[in-house]
């Protein structure tokens, strides 16, 4: 498993916002929503693309486009659909699969209630939408399931993430170059989680603050 930390100020002073309690509901989803294009330009770096010729008005370009078959975006209900715009925004042509998880309070061991992703992944670069890495639990449940169909690369975007949790990812797809190999990019590592399973200093619970307590 391999970490990319965005180190780029914007990222950090978009965070910091986003951190801070006195930031509203509107103003939590739009920096939730720039934050995640600005992950997700790290995140796409090793996209499958193929080359191709067009014709510009003064003569023949070499580029590239998307490979087929496209990107699939799987945000996990229900803090990873405040991400999904952002995430369009820069693949408006991807795949959108659905996983839902939800967290015993008390264990903290995640359950899967909703599941509505291809069967079939086999070539596809897939990437998991979860504002927060915690305990792991939740990114190794889907990262195994989509592996299980066949990814070809798995590319969780995180804003934020704690140690434990990237331990426990690592400890479930070693090494650099797994199969399928499996990435975190996020927006800054923090301290430590509490015994509530909530990340230190983090921003609090990422989905009761873009849709409200439940
Ligand atoms: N989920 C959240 O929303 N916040 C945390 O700090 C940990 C998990």
């Amino acid at each position: 498993m391999r970490t990319l930390v965005a180190g780029h100020p914007l990222v950090t002073h978009k965070l910091t916002l986003l951190r801070d309690a006195r930031s509203d509901r509107a103003k939590f989803r739009s920096l939730a929503d720039e934050l995640v294009t600005l992950l997700a330009y790290e995140a796409t770096r090793e996209i499958r693309v193929e080359t191709v010729t067009v014709q510009t008005p003064v003569g023949q370009a070499e580029g590239v486009r998307l490979a087929r078959p496209v990107p699939l975006i799987v945000p996990v209900l229900r803090a990873g659909i405040g991400m999904l715009d952002g995430m369009t925004r820069l693949l408006p042509t991807a795949d959108v699969g659905f996983v839902g998880l939800v967290r015993d309070e008390e264990s903290l061991v995640a359950s899967t209630y909703a599941d509505r992703l291809p069967s079939d992944l086999a070539g596809r670069d897939t990437f998991v939408l979860d504002p927060m890495l915690a305990t792991g639990g939740t990114l190794a449940t889907v990262a195994g399931m989509l592996a299980t169909r066949g990814a070809l690369s798995v590319t969780a975007i995180c804003l934020l993430a704690a140690p434990e949790g990237l331990l426990r990812l690592e400890e479930a797809f070693p090494g650099e170059g797994g199969v399928p190999p499996v990435r975190v990019v996020t927006g800054a590592v923090d301290e430590r989680l509490n015994d509530k399973g909530y990340i230190v200093p983090g921003l609090g619970d990422a989905g009761d603050r873009l849709f409200g307590e439940i």
